[in-house]
């Protein structure tokens, strides 16, 4: 295995935990939104975990798979259970296999702006008609940080206590989400665990690659967010799974991310030494950001195990050996909530 691949491959190894929680989880999983940036990740995290434990038990992968990109293959050839279904369709929902553990990974956000409806529809709408199809399951339903408003960096990150003030219509669709899924929870008596995820890191996308990408093209990085929570996506996508050992009813609302308020521009200064380039900025750091305190899920899950250090320097290594990356911004520089 060439070092590519091995990096790769890490994103996939099971921690202990994740093998002796999954143990304890009662039935099959079922991943809905499979096909997306971290869904794989997931999905192969689960069964790789499932295949070590005692007991082992199906992972089935759910989207349309609109991408023609081999990704329904790959997850067949782990052992994973493709179903291609269109969760807007009534009748496609309706023909979903019962499974005991579900977790909802469907969300919209980029091009919000100019389909408001379309974004409520899929991020407040569906996940009503999830939980009522899904009512005798346990469900783990992807949220996002950005539901909390931009807060004073000085006057550190929001926790769960802080009350949601969504900015923008994609936020507010979320936090659409969030409440229904709270309303169907205490309704249906269906155990939940909210996942308010900031920032996932993956090899080929999010926060570090875009800026560490920026400093190696020397492109100018705009500092005006100034400040970001980060956290490896797999050790976000094992959280995730584990998540499914903490439901209740009400549901369970958990910050995910990691430790760290990073600096962008420190971060851009450690890629520029990996780089052996000057980083280029614009605009100075405003004392108001969007951040997430996740002290919540790390007393539950512990701390993630990739260090801040860890992601940079693997970063660095698969730009500079010429990884691939995938060109989809987070946008994470958005003040207004404008997708
Ligand atoms: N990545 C991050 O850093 C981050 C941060 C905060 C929150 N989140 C949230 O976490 C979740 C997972 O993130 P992600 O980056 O993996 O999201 P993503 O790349 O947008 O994936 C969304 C998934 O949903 C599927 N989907 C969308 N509409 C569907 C429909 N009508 N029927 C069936 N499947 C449908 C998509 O696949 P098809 O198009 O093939 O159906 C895809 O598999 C999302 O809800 C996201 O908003 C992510």
């Amino acid at each position: 295995m060439n070092r590519f691949e091995s990096l790769k491959e890490s994103m996939y190894i099971p921690s202990e935990e994740l093998i002796n929680d999954i143990e304890k989880i009662d039935g099959d999983i079922m991943i809905l939104g499979v096909s997306g940036k971290m869904g794989v990740n997931l999905a192969k995290l689960a069964k790789r975990a499932s295949n070590k434990a005692k007991n082992q038990k199906k992972i089935y992968g759910v989207a349309r798979f609109t991408e023609s990109d081999g990704i329904q293959e790959e997850l067949e050839s782990e052992g994973i259970e493709t179903i291609k279904c269109d969760f807007m369709s009534e009748d496609q929902l309706e023909a979903l296999p019962e499974v005991k553990n579900i977790i909802y990974m469907v969300g919209y956000k980029f091009g919000t702006v100019g389909n408001e409806d379309f974004a409520w529809a899929i991020n407040s709408y569906l996940p009503g008609r999830i939980a009522n199809k899904y009512k005798a399951s346990n469900i783990v339903a992807f949220s996002t940080g950005c539901v909390y408003p931009l807060v004073k960096v000085s006057a550190g990150a929001p926790s769960e206590e802080f009350p949601p003030e969504a900015v923008g219509e994609y936020a507010q669709s979320c936090l659409g989400r969030e409440r229904i899924l709270q309303y169907f929870s205490k309704q249906n008596q269906t155990p939940m665990t909210i996942f308010r995820l900031n920032y996932a890191i993956d090899l080929k996308y999010g926060v570090l690659s875009e800026i560490a990408q920026a400093v190696l093209n020397e492109q100018p990085i705009d500092l005006t967010m100034g400040h970001a929570n980060v956290i490896w996506q797999k050790d976000a996508c094992e959280m995730a799974v584990r998540s499914l050992r903490v439901v209740s009813t009400p549901a369970n609302v958990i910050n995910v991310t990691g430790p760290e308020t990073v600096s962008i521009r420190w971060m851009a200064e450690r890629f520029a030494e990996k780089f052996n380039k000057t980083p280029k900025f614009t605009g100075i750091e405003s004392d108001m950001a969007l951040l997430s305190n996740a002290s919540k899920a790390h007393t539950i899950f512990g701390y993630p195990k990739t260090t801040i250090r860890e992601m940079i320097d693997t970063t660095s290594e698969w730009l500079l050996n010429g990884g691939d990356t995938i060109d989809k911004p987070t946008h994470f520089q958005e003040r207004e909530g404008k997708y």
